[in-house]
């Protein structure tokens, strides 16, 4: 697997960019991160993005940066959590790119981001019915992940030893 990129996909507030960007400078690997080349692309915020153009717009340059992204090698991507929505964008980052779905309780996702405003998806409405709602809807989205590793109650550098150990037996060996 020397060459493929380490996919990180899992819902909102699980830690993917902050875990990936530390994996990345572990393992000597390019960090991208869907949502920011997002925001790179259209010069706007994700709230502003869905605010302004609403979801369907946002999925649609979610998509195709995610075709930019798919094409890179030795890079740790981090994505949004709606990636898995759309089959094709795991089709394609799946190309050249093992798939690790970091999983948590609702519990811990619950904490995570009930406080948090910048997630335009539960920002609306009263945000512990949205992400319970969410959740309940996602619960067989991530599903598509090659391994998956339970994030709850490990700390980022500890999450980071697991996906290294899981690495080296698919022959990583910067890990
Ligand atoms: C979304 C997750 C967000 C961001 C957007 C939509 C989702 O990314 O892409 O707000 O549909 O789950 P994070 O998972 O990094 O919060």
């Amino acid at each position: 697997m020397t060459n493929k990129n380490i996919i990180l996909i899992g819902f909102m507030g699980v830690g993917k960019s902050s875990i990936g960007r530390m994996l990345a400078d572990k393992i000597d690997y390019d960090f991208v991160d869907t949502d920011q080349l997002i925001e790179a692309k259209t010069k706007s915020t994700i709230k502003q993005l869905f605010f302004e153009k609403g979801e369907d717009y946002f999925r649609q340059v979610e998509a195709e940066v995610v075709e930019e992204v798919a094409l890179n090698s030795k890079s740790v991507i981090a994505t949004g959590g709606g990636v898995v929505l759309n089959p094709s964008n795991i089709v394609k980052l799946r190309q050249n790119g093992i798939i690790i779905h970091l999983n948590a309780s609702n519990e811990t996702i619950i904490k995570n981001l009930v406080n948090d405003k910048s997630r335009p998806l539960i920002y609306d409405g009263n945000m512990l019915e949205r992400i319970t709602t969410l959740l309940e809807e996602r619960k067989y989205c991530y599903d598509c992940y090659d391994a998956q590793i339970n994030v709850d109650g490990l700390t980022v550098e500890g999450i980071n030893d697991t996906i290294c150990d899981l690495l080296k037996g698919n022959g990583l060996n910067e890990c």
